[in-house]
């Protein structure tokens, strides 16, 4: 089979590095990939969001399968172009994939199916939002609220404010374009603060039939003990015992098939992966958000401890009958570290040479995966993004799979590298 990947992070370096170990697989493209994709797939010249381009690239080259990482080629509509040319594509359809890129269509709807999830508003001005929060529909004053710009915006887009004040602030940078892209705030909601454990339940869906993968839980700020600025995530662990068998029960029942009923009664079948961003509160686990992709770092620590054929998965989200398809993990625990460039999330130093990549990747149980990597004329491999690799380890348990990753991690070193030393902690 001949695959496309569409994408360049570490996302799609574990992505084309699963397609890499199926027999079924002679050929893998990426667009367009860094550094550490171009040792196993050929990258091509091919930007994610040139939807035109990629269709003429897959119809010439007789791509077989294509996988689709990332939002943003989701939300311009590129599985629908390429189903409508008759080519075979994992991913959301630009309708379904409305429950990522506008936070108030996904409130929206799980309103609709009575989906657990905060209590919230839709805001269309700061006119508005200053009304409703004087309202006293989120506590008084010094009650904290989350804000949210509707569309896309990186994993910026969330403020959760600890008051009035704090929200309104947040609002006003926002729709002036200080802290996002001012168009994805035209409208913006408003939220009930949550309070519990975080985690992240992802799962191929055909449409009908869903299987889920291992927990995770991400480390979204840039600072040790959860401080400072958000970020794509500064690191991810998986592990079973996050979510009790009773719990994930309850969360299949009142979230999952609600979800999955909700899509195709609605007429945009949930074809697939689906990313659930839950909070476990008192009353039980509450949507915080959607994705409909993979995760980034998530799917590096997924992946790993996957040993069903992804073909094989891919063929089966296709032909609607994950059903009828046995997929097997790896038993025990994964982790992965970010490792960034300085200065990210902000603007990230670029061009740096890496060292110990070849030390680090002699680890065993070790993967390391590469995001913002490229390289320079003498061959060396250099910096080129804000999340630079994902070091990624699997182990019998989750302390065993942290001090690996942490071992291989100290073989590795730029100038200007920072990572956290408490993922897992
Ligand atoms: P989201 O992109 O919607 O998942 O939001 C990003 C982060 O903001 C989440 O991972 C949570 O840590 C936090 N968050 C979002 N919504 C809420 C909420 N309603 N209550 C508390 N924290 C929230
Ligand atoms: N790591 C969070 C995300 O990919 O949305």
């Amino acid at each position: 089979m001949k695959i496309l990947v569409i994408g360049s992070g570490g996302r799609e370096h574990a992505l084309v590095w699963s397609f890499d170990r199926s027999e079924q697989v002679n050929t893998i493209f990426c667009a367009n990939g860094n550094a550490g994709i171009s040792e196993i797939a050929e990258c091509i010249d091919v930007s994610p969001v040139d939807v035109d381009g990629l269709v003429k690239f897959a119809v010439e080259n007789e791509i077989d399968l294509t996988f689709v990482g990332g939002e943003t080629s989701l939300a311009l509509g590129i599985v629908d172009k390429f189903e409508s040319k008759g080519l075979k594509v994992i991913g959301l359809s630009q309708k379904a994939t409305q429950l990522e890129s506008s936070k108030a269509f996904a409130k929206d709807f799980m309103a609709r199916h009575k989906i657990p999830t905060a209590k919230y508003r839709v805001v269309e001005s700061t006119q508005e939002a200053v009304e409703t929060l004087n309202s006293g529909h989120f506590g008084d004053e010094n009650s904290p609220v989350v804000v949210k710009a509707d569309g896309l915006a990186a994993g910026k887009g969330v403020v959760v404010a600890a008051n009035r004040k704090e929200a309104l602030d947040a609002i006003n940078s926002m729709v002036i374009g200080e802290l996002i892209d001012a168009d994805a705030a035209k409208k913006i909601v408003l939220e009930e603060c949550l309070v519990g454990k975080e985690v992240s339940l992802i799962m191929f869906a055909d449409g009908k039939n869903f299987a889920l993968m291992p927990p995770t839980r991400d480390h979204k700020r840039i600072g040790e003990g959860d401080t400072g600025a958000n970020t794509g995530g500064m690191g991810t662990i998986t592990d079973t015992g996050f979510l009790t068998k009773s719990e994930t029960n309850k969360i299949i029942n009142e979230i999952i098939k609600p979800t999955l009923k909700g899509c195709e009664d609605e007429g945009f079948p949930f074809k697939g992966i689906l990313f659930l961003g839950l909070m476990m509160t008192e009353d039980g686990a509450k949507v915080l958000e959607y994705n409909v992709r993979f995760g980034d770092p998530e799917t590096q620590a997924i992946l790993v401890n996957l040993e069903t054929d992804l073909v094989d998965i891919c063929e089966a989200i296709h032909n609607q009958n994950l059903d009828n398809t046995l997929i097997e993990w790896k038993e025990g625990s994964s982790a992965c570290v970010i490792l960034a460039a300085e200065n990210y999330p902000k603007s990230p130093r670029k061009g740096d040479v890496i060292e110990g990549l070849d030390e680090a990747n002699k680890h065993e149980n070790v993967v390391i995966f590469h995001a913002g990597t490229s390289k320079d004329d003498e061959g060396n491999i250099i910096t080129s993004g804000g999340r630079v690799l994902a070091v990624t380890a699997i182990a019998s348990n989750l302390s065993n799979a942290l001090h690996r990753a942490y071992k291989a991690v100290n073989e590795i070193k730029w100038e200007g590298m920072q990572y956290r030393r408490d993922i897992g902690r």
